[in-house]
């Protein structure tokens, strides 16, 4: 289910993104706090998976507490998951299936899978699409590696019209519009300049004292100002141009002359965009009209302006081969395109991970009852005290599944019982829990699948966080940078504890 966060001045998020929803909560305890960095670390190195990572984190800390009350010390916890993790990480390496970057399908179920538990299920084909193709646009070889950049995907949200109506744009959407009224609105097989400098007159950098004594000189000197921008123009219409996007600004009659040579022009380009429009027309960008020549030129099949609502944007439509593209998000009001953005943001990810990767696991709780399983073997050979830290280990992990069972509505411990049941045959490591049906299946079969990537930070990032804060004893508080509060609020040091602090952390001593 989703949920909708309520500021204190009202403002309203819906959504179902961990990672948003953790960064929106208003949280105070400090040991919370760093379940909020969980989320986000999760969120920036894989996009996704960031709820399971913060339920297995609180999963293994209240394995933990459970320890502690047994008397095993904090370290011999840390030191057990620690090797509980290591052949985690192991053990789901051993189960990942491999696969082909360019095979579209499997990276559609993995688009799927990320996106069928968010809320614009209806578009989820969609969405899924735009994904795919967006990510193996951009995807590259480099040094025998399969790189995918998904900076070099724009996505652009513009409310109105349906998600169905959202689309890939091969080329850039510029968020801007023409700049003369004159300039064509559309040109067909565009030839495109690109400019990181001003198209107008520089003003000298030192201060200079021109004497004109007459009108005819002073029709001189602007006669000279024009032939200057005349000139400028003439390079740009000179090199074939048809199109040019401007970094800076463009003066006004520079674009007068422009327009009269039905030649597009739009200004003060964030350079940002600057640079993606030369990765998706393979042109290039440069610092002066007098380096224009036909081979600095980028192409696209059309150029053209249009407006969406009331903002006009240029579309730099069909680029060959372009290195980078646009997705423009559409849906009927600002939370739909929002979320839409969220989840089509987790979407881009997981499909970068498959593609770089190029391994990927079952999902619905699959891959954690197996390796718990697989875990609780390896627990008995590692024997002692470390022993029961690596079963709590494979414990929490289930705690997985079993949300996905009890989010289905349906009862955990029927659920786990049967899991283990099919788990203890070999043949069944994918078994897991498929919502739609409520029931226990192959969730290879049922093509839900995740990058393995995603399942390997969720340990990393929730073994990290649990064994960070069970190797503290003691929370003290400290003077920060400037102290400013109350007179005679901290004593010098701060050693008067943290008003409600860590007395509520349970099993921390
Ligand atoms: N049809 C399905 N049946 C069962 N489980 C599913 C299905 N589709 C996805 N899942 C599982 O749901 C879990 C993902 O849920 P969700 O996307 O809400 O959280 P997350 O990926 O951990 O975090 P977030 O997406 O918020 O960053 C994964 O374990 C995935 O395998
Ligand atoms: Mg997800």
């Amino acid at each position: 289910m989703d949920k909708m966060l309520v500021s204190g001045l009202s403002d309203v998020v819906i959504t179902n993104d961990g990672a948003t929803i953790m960064k929106e909560l208003d949280v105070q305890h400090p040991a919370a706090k760093m379940l909020v960095e969980v989320a986000k670390s999760q969120d920036n190195e894989v996009g996704d998976g960031t709820t399971t990572a913060v339920v297995l984190t609180g999963e293994l800390l209240s394995k933990a507490e459970k320890l502690l009350d047994q008397e095993v010390h904090p370290t011999v916890i840390v030191e057990g998951y620690k090797k509980a993790s290591e052949k985690a990480l192991e053990i789901l390496d051993g189960l990942a299936i491999p696969i082909d970057p360019k095979d579209e399908k499997m990276l559609m179920r993995v688009a799927m899978t990320s996106m069928g538990t968010k809320a614009q299920s209806e578009s989820r084909d969609h969405f899924a699409t735009l994904a795919v193709k967006a990510v193996s646009q951009i995807a590259e070889e480099r040094g025998g590696k399969t790189v995918a950049d998904i900076d070099l995907i724009k996505v652009l949200k513009k409310k109105g019209e349906s998600m169905e109506e959202s689309e890939l744009v091969k080329g850039l959407v510029v968020d801007k519009e023409v700049s003369h009224a004159q300039m064509p609105k559309q040109v067909k097989n565009a030839k495109i300049a690109l400019l990181n400098a001003k198209v107008e007159i520089e003003k000298t950098e030192f201060d200079a004292k021109i004497n004109i004594n007459s009108p005819d000189q002073m029709k001189q000197f602007l006669d000279e100002e024009e032939s200057m921008l005349r000139e400028m123009t003439n390079k740009v219409a000179g090199s074939g141009a048809n199109v040019i996007f401007c970094e800076k600004g463009i003066d006004d009659l520079a674009l007068h002359f422009l327009a009269k040579k039905n030649i597009m022009a739009v200004k003060n380009i964030s350079s940002n965009d600057m640079e993606k429009l030369a990765k998706a027309t393979g042109g290039t960008i440069l610092a002066s009209t007098k380096d224009l020549a036909a081979e600095t030129l980028g192409e696209a099949k059309t150029v053209e302006e249009v407006k969406i609502g009331d903002d006009k944007l240029v579309y730099v439509r069909d680029c060959k081969n372009p290195r980078a593209v646009t997705v423009v998000l559409r849906g009927g009001s600002d939370h739909v395109v929002d979320e839409a953005e969220r989840s089509f943001h987790d979407a881009l990810c997981v499909v970068r991970n498959a593609v770089e990767d190029q391994k990927v696991v079952a999902g619905g709780g699959a891959p954690e009852a197996e390796t718990a399983k697989q875990l609780r073997d390896y627990a008995v050979k590692v024997g002692g005290r470390e022993q029961l830290a690596i079963e709590a280990y494979a414990e929490a992990l289930e705690a997985i599944p079993l949300t996905i069972a009890e989010n289905a509505g349906l009862d955990p411990i029927d659920i786990m019982v049967e899991i283990r049941s099919k788990h203890s045959e070999p043949q069944n490591k994918w078994y897991g829990v498929q919502t739609h049906t409520g029931k226990i299946v192959d969730m290879l079969q049922e093509n839900v699948l995740e990058p393995l990537r995603v399942k390997q930070q969720v340990i990393k990032s929730a073994t990290e966080a649990a064994s960070m804060l069970l190797r503290i004893d003691d929370v003290v508080s400290s003077k920060g940078a400037k102290e400013s509060g109350p007179p005679g609020g901290m004593p010098p040091g701060g050693m008067g504890g943290m008003p409600g602090g860590m007395g509520g952390m349970p099993g921390m001593m």
